[in-house]
């Protein structure tokens, strides 16, 4: 079959276009409803310095060799795996780890679409006032409402679907580089807005002391693990996003520099909303809380409680509608351009056709929350249970270490060191042991940690 290079075709019309759309793709749910907590409970700043390690050992090695390898290979992942693996002398079957890509890909926006789907919901009802002077009792019973209605999830999974098909549609310049240059200031100005809010809200001090205190007792070797995995997700690693966003970078970019700005803006997002969200939590006396309680249940009632906050309320969600569409457009270009190439089809139409499977993928999903819910797929894991596990805590780590095992050992190194600029043997070596051994050893150890429970569930059934 004919390994087309579409070079030609599609490229980042610059340098810092690449750097707003893999932050875009970057900064997403994790950002906002994982990673403000996860610091606050494993040890505050403690936590957030570890976490600052395993970016710059763990996640920058690898977004560096799926960057490289994207922008080597210059096509779909599936492709650009094929093509290395015959410049590098090595078995095709690398190509599978496109296929797992794309795979991951599918997965992950099946059920990203319907929580952000939920966003966009709480963005009209916050808008309209629905919680103003609410109390607990009702805010939470909303939230349940809503879970219990698949035909009002379904609506809004619709919704979120059709504009990011829309988007990918359009191709990189008109829809990618179109919509990131929309979103991504809009998002930095509505976290500005929300410190500005959260900064005067009386809970400032409280919320600063729960992210930055450095609290080393309450840090274990989990925390590492947590950290770890964090890391690795939030930077959008492991299924060949990057390596897909990686194919249309220009050729003078310079790697190293243009991933270390990638992995700072997506780190300084994550740090600034969870300063955004504590002080508000804080100033109206409540408990902090995890994911989708503190997002839809807890933030809800302490905008309620405050002046303005309906209009606040409104911006924090428009926020994560942002964040979250700017990531779904990343996890469907795996896909779209492996068949657009391998098919010469019509991005519209692939685009299309994808967005269907995998709207039809997420009712999976919004059955999970009510009809569904009691219906196990392995243990005690129902649809959504082992979908979000499979693809996060399986399929993602897997994808990571093959690509930087591959990335570090089996490309010639002539190629990484064109790739990277370097010119010094030192550096070259430096390079291997961080993204060869440290970088595949860290991501083996997530896996191991998270698998484990899995295996030990599965045989004691
Ligand atoms: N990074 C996004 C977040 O923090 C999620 C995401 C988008 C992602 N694309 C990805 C995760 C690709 C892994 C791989 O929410």
């Amino acid at each position: 079959m004919a390994l087309k290079d579409n070079s030609s075709q599609n490229r980042w019309s610059s340098r810092w276009l690449f750097v707003l759309a893999a932050a875009g793709s970057a900064v997403g749910l994790g950002n906002i409803w994982k990673f403000p907590y996860i610091a606050g409970e494993n040890g505050g700043g403690a936590f957030v310095l570890i976490y600052l390690v395993c970016i710059a050992l763990v996640g920058i090695p690898i977004m560096i060799s799926e960057v490289l390898m994207g922008r080597e290979g210059r096509s779909s992942p599936i492709h650009t795996m094929r093509i290395l693996a015959k410049k590098a002398g090595r078995s095709q079957r690398w190509a599978l780890l496109g296929w797992l890509g794309v795979m991951t890909g599918f997965l992950i926006l099946s059920y990203y679409a319907v929580i952000a789907g939920w966003a966009i919901n709480y963005f009209w009802l916050t808008a309209n006032g629905t919680f103003d002077g609410a109390g607990g009792d009702f805010v939470a019973q909303a939230f349940t409402d809503l879970q219990a209605d698949p035909m009002r999830m379904v609506a809004y999974q619709t919704a979120f679907m059709v504009v990011t098909i829309w988007i990918v549609g359009r191709g990189v310049t008109a829809g990618l580089e179109r919509a990131i240059q929309w979103f991504m200031p809009a998002l930095f100005i509505l976290l500005v807005v929300l410190l500005i809010y959260s900064f005067n809200s009386g809970g400032f001090a409280q919320g600063w002391a729960f992210m930055f205190d450095l609290k080393w007792d309450a840090v274990g070797p989990e925390a590492w693990l947590i950290a770890m995995g964090q890391a690795f997700f939030t930077l959008s690693l492991g299924m060949g996003t990057m390596m897909a966003y990686g194919a249309y970078v220009p050729e003078d970019a310079r790697l190293s520099t243009t991933v270390v700005t990638i992995a700072l803006l997506d780190t300084v997002v994550a740090i600034a909303a969870g300063l955004a969200i504590f002080p508000i939590v804080f100033a109206n006396g409540l408990e902090v809380s995890q994911g989708p309680g503190l997002t839809f249940v807890t933030l809800p009632l302490a905008f309620g409680q405050m002046p303005f906050g309906a209009f606040f309320g409104a911006v924090f969600f428009i926020l994560i509608s942002f964040a979250a569409i700017t990531s779904a457009i990343s996890l469907t270009e795996p896909a779209l351009a492996y068949l657009t190439e391998e098919y010469n089809a019509k991005r519209q139409r692939v685009a299309i056709s994808l967005g269907v499977v995998c709207w039809v993928l997420g009712l999976g999903t919004v059955f999970s929350f009510n009809i569904w819910s009691d219906v196990f797929v392995v243990g005690e894991l129902n649809f959504f249970g082992f979908v979000d596990y499979l693809s996060q805590n399986i399929m993602l780590p897997l994808g990571g270490m093959l690509i930087t095992i591959f990335a570090a050992w089996l490309l010639p190194r002539d190629m990484i060191n064109r790739q990277l600029g370097i010119s010094s043997p030192a550096v070259s070596w430096a390079w291997r042991i961080v993204a060869g051994i440290l970088a595949p050893l860290g991501v083996l150890a997530i896996f191991i940690y998270t698998v484990w429970p899995l295996i030990q569930n599965l045989f004691n059934l």
